[in-house]
Parts: structure tokens; C-alpha cells; sequence
């Protein structure tokens, strides 16, 4: 059956901000981060002074201009890279693992099933055969993907493949999902249906993410939150609101005035980083 998701939709209404949940509890708390490469050019500073606090189960959306350091910022949140100044935490730790990240592009081992490349974090872990099939099986399920668990990666589509790697991110059971630019690899209709997937997903899990895009449309439509980095050295330039109840439909809230201002709202925030960095850009020899 024809996804509806696709279909114009005429009956829709436009969306009306919902009442202020209760406060939740901070999770994540990002305090004076800074982050200084080594180059052969000299030293790199790509985070200075990133202050960010996220909230028990918030879907926080991040945009910034190309090199700011969004990446730096979520590899430094998975403990795979280490900060020259300030701190990270997560608090409140519930789940296995403190966090979980879902890359862009190409991530899986083309040499593993399907199911071995979503149970790999808890292969990593020492967990037993039985355990790891048990739950790969399950987050397939949970991605629609369940039938494909034998099969290997270039077996499947890249929409699939990104279902793949979200699978595996579940299965790591962490307190907060990093997602780099999950999507925009994808094309256009592909990413529109992962994007109400994976607000179903994460409506089960209840998970906190940080999701980094270029898209300022997916960042309005997913996020609780928005934040928009400066240029280069990131820090947070300005943080908005996204008052509408999740799970949401592109079709329904395209339309909405309140969602096309923000969007706006957001987008001449980023304008002036990015045109801002593009003039400070030291020009090509
Ligand atoms: N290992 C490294 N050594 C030196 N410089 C680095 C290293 N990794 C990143 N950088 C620099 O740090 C800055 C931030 O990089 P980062 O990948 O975090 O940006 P980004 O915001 O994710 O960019 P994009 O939107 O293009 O993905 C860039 O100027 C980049 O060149
Ligand atoms: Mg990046």
C-alpha cells in the first residue's frame, strides 16, 4: 500500500503550538567546550567556548556552516575524540552505553549480514551469540527492516542501508543518539519517510538526540529545539523553540505559518554565519 505520508494531504490542518511541557531534566550539559586541532598548518581551533545543555528525551536539531565543528562536537560527545578545554557529560545515566552515534554515508562492514552489522556494538561487548541475534532481530523489526537480516549491505538500498545504521545505533542502547547528517545522502522522498520513521522509532525508545543537518527544514521539522552554531570556532549562536507536538508530518506543517516563520527565523541566523565565514575565508593561493 502507497505510503500516505506521500500523498498530498488536503485535509490538512494547519498545526497550533502546543502548551509548554513540563521542564524535563537536563541529560546532557556542554560547558566552555573548546577544541583545538593540530595542523601542519598550524593550530585549528574548531570549538571555543560551546555552552549547550539538552533535556531528558529532547530531539535536539544542530545546524552551523560547512566546518564549523558540528562533527567535532558529536565525536567529542562518543568519547571518540577529546577536548582541549571545558567538559561534556551525560547525566542520569539509565542505559548501557553514555552515547551512540549514526554517521553519514557509508558505515556498515559490506562483509557482515545485515544482522551481524547491527548486533556489532554488542559483539563489542562481549555479549553472547543468542543475546546479539535476539536483539539485531528485533531493531530490524523496529526499522521495518526485519526480512533483509540476512542479507548483506550491497544487497540493500542507501535508504535501507541508513535504517541499517540507526538499527545498529538502538542496539547500542545508549542514553543519547548522536546523528551526523543521517540523511543527505538520500534522496528527497527516501528522506522524507525516514525522517516520520524515525520520529516513530524514537516515540518507543525515548531517547535524547543530537541530530546534525544541513537541511534547515528537517532541523525545524525534527527538532524540539534548534540550535544554530557560529562559524568557525563553534559555539551556539542562538537556540529557538519548535513549539509543535512530535510526531510531526512534512505535509501537515509545510503549510503552517508559525513553522514557515521559524524556518525562516533560522535560516537568517545561519545566513549571516555562513556568509560571515565565507568573507573571513582566507583566500586560495
Ligand atoms: N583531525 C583534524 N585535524 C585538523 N583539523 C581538523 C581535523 N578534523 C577537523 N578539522 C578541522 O576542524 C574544523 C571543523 O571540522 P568538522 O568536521 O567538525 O566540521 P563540520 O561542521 O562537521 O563540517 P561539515 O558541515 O562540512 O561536515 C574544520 O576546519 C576542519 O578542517
Ligand atoms: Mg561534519
Amino acid at each position: 500500500m502507497a505510503r500516505s505520508s506521500l500523498q498530498p494531504s488536503p485535509a490538512s490542518q494547519p498545526v497550533t503550538p502546543m502548551e509548554q511541557p513540563p521542564a524535563a531534566a537536563l541529560k546532557v550539559r556542554i560547558a566552555g567546550l573548546a577544541k583545538r586541532y593540530q595542523s601542519a598548518a598550524g593550530p585549528v581551533d574548531a570549538i571555543a567556548g560551546l555552552d549547550l545543555d539538552v533535556r531528558e528525551g529532547e530531539f535536539l536539531t544542530v545546524v552551523g556552516p560547512s566546518g564549523c565543528g558540528k562533527s567535532t562536537l558529536l565525536r567529542i560527545l562518543a568519547g571518540l575524540e577529546t577536548a582541549t578545554g571545558g567538559a561534556v557529560e551525560v547525566l542520569d545515566r539509565r542505559r548501557r552505553l553514555p552515547a551512540a552515534v549514526v554517521f553519514q554515508g557509508v558505515s556498515l562492514f559490506p562483509w557482515l549480514r545485515v544482522e551481524d552489522n547491527v548486533a556489532y556494538p554488542l559483539w563489542v561487548a562481549g555479549s553472547g551469540r543468542r543475546r546479539r541475534k535476539e536483539a539485531a532481530r528485533a531493531a530490524l523489526e523496529r526499522v521495518g527492516l526485519g526480512r533483509f537480516a540476512r542479507a548483506y549491505p550491497n544487497q540493500l538500498s542507501e535508504g535501507m542501508r541508513q535504517r541499517v545504521a540507526i538499527a545498529r545505533a538502538l542496539v547500542a542502547d545508549a542514553d543519547v543518539l548522536l546523528m551526523d547528517e543521517p540523511f543527505s545522502a538520500l534522496d528527497e522522498p527516501t528522506r522524507l519517510l525516514l525522517q516520520e520513521d524515525l520520529q516513530a522509532i524514537l516515540g518507543k525508545s525515548g531517547q535524547t538526540v543530537i541530530f546534525v543537518t544541513h537541511s534547515i527544514d528537517e532541523a525545524v521539522l525534527l527538532g524540539d529545539r534548534v540550535a544554530v552554531i557560529t562559524a568557525r570556532p563553534a559555539r551556539v549562536r542562538a537556540l529557538y523553540d519548535v513549539p509543535f507536538p512530535r510526531p510531526r508530518r512534512y505535509t501537515e506543517v509545510r503549510h503552517d505559518r508559525h513553522f514557515n516563520d521559524l524556518t525562516v527565523e533560522v535560516w537568517e541566523a545561519l545566513r549571516e554565519e555562513v556568509a560571515g565565514g565565507i568573507r573571513a575565508a582566507p583566500a586560495e593561493s
